[in-house]
C-alpha cells in the first residue's frame, strides 16, 4: 500500500499562530511527517478575502513559515511551501466553482458568522468563495487526510462533496478526503470567554495566547484565565468550562491523561495548577520562539527552503491539472518554446 498523503493549510493573518492552532493543527502536521507524505502549506491567497495591507502580509507570510519550521515541520521530509507560489489553486479553485452550488456555499457557517460582522454587503465575494479555494488547496494534491481543528469540519465535508461530485460527472480525477480532527484538542477555547473558540479575529488579547508570547505573558494570561467560584480541579464542560479548557490544553503539552491531572490538584485550589501549566506553556513555547527568530535571520535561507518546497508541490498540482483539465475538456496552454 502507498504512502497515505496528507495535506492542511493555515492562514498568515496574524503576527504569530495561537495556541489553538497549534494544539489543534500544528501539532499534528508534526506528528503526521513520520509515517505520511505530508503536504504543508501557508495559504496566503485565503488572506486576501478580507481587507490587508501588502507589506504586513508579506511579512505574516514569511513568520508562518519561519514558524512551523521552528515548530517541528521538517522541509525536507515534507513539502512545505506558499499558496501563491503555486498558480494551480486558483486555477482549480475555478474549474470547482462550476459544481459548486450557490447555495451549498451559502450554508458554510463560517462565512455567514463572517460577514454577519461586516454586514453581508460588504463582505467579498472571495469570502464567500473561499471553502472553494480550500478544497482546491486539497485535491490538488490527491490527499488522504486533512489534519484541522473542529472549525473546519464543514468545509472539509464540502471538499469531499466537490471531489465526488466532479469524479461522477468527468470520471475518477480526485482522491476523496477524509478529516483527520483529534477530540481532545479539536476547539480550543477562548481564556477570556471559555465557551466561545480562541480565535485570531474574535478573541481579545488576554483571551488568546500567541505561540511567540514572551515568558512573562504567557504567565499572565494564563493567571488571569476565567474559572469559576470553586476551586476543585475536574473536568465538566457544561459547569465548568474554564477549568475544562485548562485541563485540555496541559493534558495535551504534558501528554497526560487530564482524569490524572484533575486527581493530583484535585481540591488544592487553581492557583498552583495554574502555575505548573503557565510553567509547561513556556517550556514548550520558548524553543518554538527561539528558533523561528532564528530562521527569520536568514531570510535568504528561508527563501531557498520556500522555492523548493514550492517546486515538489508545483510538480504534484501540475499533474492533477493535467487530468482535470482533460476530464473537463479544456485544452491547456499551448507548451512554450
Ligand atoms: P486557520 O488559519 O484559521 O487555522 C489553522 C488551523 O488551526 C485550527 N484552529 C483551531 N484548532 C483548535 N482550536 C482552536 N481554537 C482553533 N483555531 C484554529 C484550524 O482548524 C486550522 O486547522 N481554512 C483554514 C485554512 C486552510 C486549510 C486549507 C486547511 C486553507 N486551505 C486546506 C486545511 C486544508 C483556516 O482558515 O485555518
Amino acid at each position: 500500500m502507498s504512502t497515505r498523503r496528507v495535506f492542511s493549510g493555515i492562514q498568515p493573518t496574524a503576527d504569530s499562530f495561537h495556541l489553538g492552532n497549534y494544539l489543534g493543527a500544528v501539532r499534528q502536521w508534526v506528528a503526521l511527517q513520520e509515517d505520511r507524505d505530508a503536504v504543508y502549506c501557508v495559504v496566503n491567497l485565503h488572506a486576501l478575502t478580507v481587507p490587508y495591507d501588502p507589506e504586513a502580509l508579506r511579512r505574516r507570510t514569511r513568520v508562518a513559515a519561519a514558524q512551523l519550521m521552528a515548530a517541528g515541520i521538517d522541509p525536507e521530509r515534507s513539502i512545505l511551501f506558499l499558496q501563491s507560489q503555486v498558480p494551480e489553486h486558483a486555477e482549480l479553485t475555478w474549474v470547482l466553482s462550476g459544481v459548486t452550488g450557490f447555495g451549498e456555499a451559502s450554508r458554510m457557517t463560517q462565512f455567514k458568522d463572517k460577514a454577519a460582522k461586516t454586514g453581508a454587503d460588504s463582505a467579498s465575494v472571495g469570502l464567500f468563495t473561499y471553502p472553494v479555494l480550500m478544497a482546491a488547496d486539497i485535491l490538488l494534491y490527491q490527499t488522504d487526510e486533512v489534519p484541522v481543528g473542529e472549525d473546519q469540519r464543514q468545509h472539509l465535508e464540502l471538499s469531499r462533496t466537490l471531489a465526488g461530485r466532479f469524479n461522477h460527472r468527468f470520471g475518477k480525477t480526485f482522491v476523496v478526503p477524509d478529516a483527520y480532527i483529534l477530540r481532545a484538542v479539536g476547539k480550543i477555547t477562548d481564556l477570556q470567554d471559555p465557551v466561545s473558540k480562541m480565535s485570531k479575529t474574535s478573541s481579545s488579547p488576554q483571551g488568546i495566547i500567541d505561540l511567540l508570547d514572551e515568558p512573562g505573558v504567557i504567565r499572565k494570561k494564563i493567571a488571569r484565565a476565567v474559572t469559576d467560584a470553586e476551586s476543585q480541579v475536574r473536568a465538566d464542560e457544561e459547569n465548568k468550562p474554564g477549568v475544562t479548557n485548562l485541563l485540555r490544553i496541559y493534558s495535551a503539552l504534558a501528554s497526560e491523561p487530564m482524569d490524572d491531572i484533575a486527581a493530583r490538584y484535585g481540591d488544592s485550589g487553581y492557583g498552583t495548577f495554574k502555575k505548573d501549566l503557565a510553567e509547561i506553556m513556556v517550556d514548550t513555547f520558548a524553543p518554538i520562539r527561539e528558533r523561528t527568530m532564528a530562521i527569520l535571520a536568514d531570510p535568504d535561507g528561508l527563501e531557498k527552503v520556500l522555492a523548493n518546497g514550492a517546486d515538489r508541490a508545483r510538480a504534484i498540482a501540475r499533474e492533477t491539472m493535467t487530468a482535470v483539465r482533460d476530464h473537463a475538456g479544456l485544452p491547456g496552454a499551448p507548451a512554450s518554446g
